[in-house]
């Protein structure tokens, strides 16, 4: 079966793209990693694509603080095409992606979000579900739209916010359910891509998981 070539674009630890990292070493995703991108210099997640041996990059966002500039974000669309990126795939990245790479990457960006969309969006989410009195929250693997944590779900996972719980203690226990069903999410499309690259006319424009 083909790899699926995959982008990551993140802006700061970088644990999913770890996640994903160890399962394609694992042999267990079929998936090949073909560049790591961030809008900050010093993220951790570069270092996480250098010790992986992954192709990286950090690129400068321009002038705006929650998107890239336009030129910019037409750059980065040239950069995954370069490196035949078929699947973009958001861990951590912090600004919201317009035209240039939605019309690019139509159905082909994901993002996880750590709260059962469509509730709690943006920001903390963890922490705004403690404060809301939920009981029970999780993570979300969505398609990628012009709005921010919105877009087609595609995949959740739930956990119980216990009684005692802080936002770090629940943080780290999503983080630690992101790690399984992200990878998980992208082993479906790996699948979808395996089949389709047998077929006529190869990976379709157009498909819903
Ligand atoms: C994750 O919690 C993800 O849900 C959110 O950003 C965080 C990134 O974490 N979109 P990491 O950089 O992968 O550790």
């Amino acid at each position: 079966m083909k790899r699926l070539p995959i982008g990551i674009l993140g802006s700061g630890k970088g644990s999913n793209c770890r996640a994903i990292f160890e399962r394609i070493r694992s042999g267990d995703l079929a998936a090949e990693a073909h560049l790591v991108v961030s809008d900050v210099l010093d993220a951790p997640i570069l270092d996480i694509a250098r010790e992986f041996g992954v192709t990286n990059a950090y690129l400068p966002p321009g002038r705006f603080r929650t998107r890239l500039e336009p030129e910019i974000e037409e750059q980065l669309v040239q950069m995954l095409r370069d490196a035949g990126v078929e699947l973009v795939v958001l861990a951590g990245f912090m600004r919201v992606l317009h035209e240039p790479m939605l019309k690019a990457f139509r159905r082909r960006i994901i993002n996880i979000h750590p709260s059962l969309l469509p509730k709690f969006p943006g920001l903390e989410s963890w922490k705004q579900a403690l404060v809301a009195g939920e009981t029970v929250t999780g993570c979300t693997v969505h398609y990628v739209d012009e709005r921010i944590d919105h877009g087609q779900i595609l995949a959740q996972g739930e956990i119980r916010i216990l009684p005692n719980d802080t936002p770090e203690s629940l943080h780290a226990r999503i983080q630690v359910l992101e790690h399984k069903l992200y990878p998980a999410v992208i082993a479906e499309f790996c699948e979808r891509y395996g089949e389709a690259s047998q077929q006529v006319g190869g990976w379709p424009d157009k498909w819903v998981l």
